[in-house]
């Protein structure tokens, strides 16, 4: 278990997190849970990583529990969200985490390819906003919704990835400027390369040239990026919305 650390105090917070059975969003999940919120940690296949990071978050002395779906599907995003109102009563704070990512030569793309990355990229993260809007306060509601590093600055490969998250960031803005008056704030998260299993692949064969191009010399961890998203959900940042925040130690 890594040891969890927050600045922020989130104590009467109710925060949703997908993608939480690892990688950036288990490390968010975990960072909430550190900062007193009561966290739903949103997975949709690995039951036993989602529990380990509920289990690290009740050892710092708040509530968290798992719940299973598949975001890409509408009818999973409004479970998800009725389990964790009948949970928790509301949620004050939703993280779209959850994300799939594939590079492929553009000629070798295809709809299944396509249907991937915006089934679960974009339209989970619209099904999730959907269901959860009723159950946020409304001023008070915070969106953090993740982008990608690559979707302002895509390489060979990502096209379909990158377009995928570009839409995220679009979205977020637009989201921003119609849920502003309501007083909920909608914020994008961009990651650079972050060591995760989703980089696994990519950081075997080229860790070595990311690290020589990253300013502060290192490979990014999701501990990285999980105190970004806190911050986004804190008091300090209710002057926020619509932006995109590139945490990638200065590659861009
Ligand atoms: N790592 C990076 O370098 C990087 C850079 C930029 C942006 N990002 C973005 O940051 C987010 C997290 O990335 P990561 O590296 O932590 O990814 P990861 O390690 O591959 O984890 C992906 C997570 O998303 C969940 N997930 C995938 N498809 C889902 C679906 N349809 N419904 C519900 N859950 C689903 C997975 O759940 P299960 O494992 O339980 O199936 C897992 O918890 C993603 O949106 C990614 O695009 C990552």
């Amino acid at each position: 278990m890594t040891e969890q650390t927050s600045s922020y105090a989130l104590n009467d917070k109710v925060v949703l997190v997908t993608g939480a059975s690892r990688g950036i969003g288990a490390a968010v999940a975990k960072r909430f849970g550190a900062a007193g919120a009561k966290v739903a940690v949103v997975y949709r296949s690995g039951a036993d990583a989602a529990n380990a990071v509920v289990k690290d978050i009740a050892a710092t002395g708040t509530e968290a529990f798992a719940v299973a779906g598949d975001v890409a599907k509408a009818e999973d995003a409004k479970a998800i969200v009725a389990k964790t109102v009948e949970r928790f009563g509301r949620i004050d704070v939703l993280v779209n985490c959850a994300g799939v990512a594939e590079y492929r030569p553009f000629e070798k793309t295809d709809l299944d390819l396509f249907r991937a990355h915006f089934d679960t990229n974009v339209f989970g993260t619209i099904a999730m906003i959907q269901a959860a809007l009723p159950h946020m306060p409304a001023p008070g509601g915070r969106i953090i919704n993740f982008s990608s590093a690559l979707a302002t600055r895509p390489i060979p490969t990502s096209s379909i990835y990158s377009a995928s998250k570009g839409a995220i960031t679009t979205l977020s803005h637009a989201l921003a400027k119609e849920f502003g008056p309501r007083g909920i704030t909608v914020n994008t998260v961009a990651p650079g390369v972050i060591e995760t299993e989703m980089t696994a692949k990519i950081l075997k064969e080229r860790g070595e040239g990311i690290k020589a191009m990253t300013p502060l010399g290192r490979i990014g961890q999701p501990d990285d990026v999980a105190g970004v998203a806190v911050f986004l959900a804190s008091p300090d940042a209710g002057w926020l919305t619509g932006r995109a925040f590139i945490v990638d130690g200065g590659v861009s």
